[in-house]
């Protein structure tokens, strides 16, 4: 495979983080740690329940201390570091499994728990403690800072490079991504557009897999670290 391939695009979703145990966000029980999406990640829920939406990504972050990254993280940092070509790592995630694995190459389209956003001037500041409702801002010092989280409805970050990236692309691999979520779900299909090769790999066939040319099922800690070795030769 590795021969005609110069540029990668990456895009992972709660999958690859699920065998460090992170939850998923559509499980079987379509619960994401035991609310519906819409109740902790749109405009509307933050303005109306505040504290239920900070307490919630506190306690998403908190978790991050207790788990790590596993072979999959591992094996895409490795790509990351081997690879001459262009490559783009761009998950949806807002773990921060990618970075502490090592990638560098890495966008976090969705946001990140570990930064906070201030909804009154939009700068964005690392953050690891808990962020209570009414937080100051340190650049503007309106009691503004919430969750750099995307909320549906939301516009996701980077959007111009992630673009670019996908119209450069000679291999598009999509890993542990359910394809329920736009813009995500359609980056296959403007792969597919410029003659990229297409690649899923993914626990169970997804909404997407039709776009794929290929599509993997297993685990990401097996199938993730297969394709590497096959990409690095
Ligand atoms: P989902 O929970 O929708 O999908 C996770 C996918 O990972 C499913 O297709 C599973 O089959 C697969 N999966 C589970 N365990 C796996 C494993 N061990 N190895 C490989 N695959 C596995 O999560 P996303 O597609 O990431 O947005 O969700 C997309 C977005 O929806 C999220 O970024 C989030 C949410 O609303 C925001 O937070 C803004």
């Amino acid at each position: 495979m590795a021969q005609d391939i110069q540029n990668i695009m990456i895009l992972t979703g709660a999958g690859i983080s699920a065998e460090s145990g992170l939850a998923t966000f559509r499980g079987p029980d379509g619960l994401w740690e035991g609310h519906r999406v819409e109740e902790v990640c749109t405009p509307e829920a933050i303005a109306r329940n505040p504290a239920l939406v900070h307490r919630f990504y506190d306690e998403r972050r908190a978790k991050l201390a207790e788990v790590a990254p596993n072979a999959a993280h591992d094996a895409l940092a490795a790509l990351d570091a081997a690879w001459d070509g262009d490559l783009l790592i761009v998950t949806q995630n807002v773990d921060d499994l990618h970075e502490r694995a090592g990638a560098r190459r890495l966008i976090h389209m969705h946001g990140q728990l570990q930064s906070a956003l201030c909804a009154a001037c939009g700068v964005t500041v690392p953050w690891t403690a808990s962020l209570p409702p009414g937080t100051p801002c340190a650049t503007c010092a309106r009691p503004a800072l919430r969750p750099d989280i995307v909320f549906f409805g939301e516009m996701p970050y980077a959007m111009d490079a992630i673009d670019e990236a996908v119209r450069n692309a000679d291999l598009f691999v999509s890993i542990g991504t359910s394809g329920a979520v736009y813009p995500a779900a359609g980056f296959v299909q403007t792969a597919r557009h410029v003659g990229a090769r297409t690649l899923e790999l993914n626990l169970d066939p997804s909404a997407g897999s039709i776009w794929f040319e290929e599509t993997r099922l297993g685990p990401a800690t097996q199938l993730v670290p297969d394709l590497v070795r096959t990409l690095l030769g």
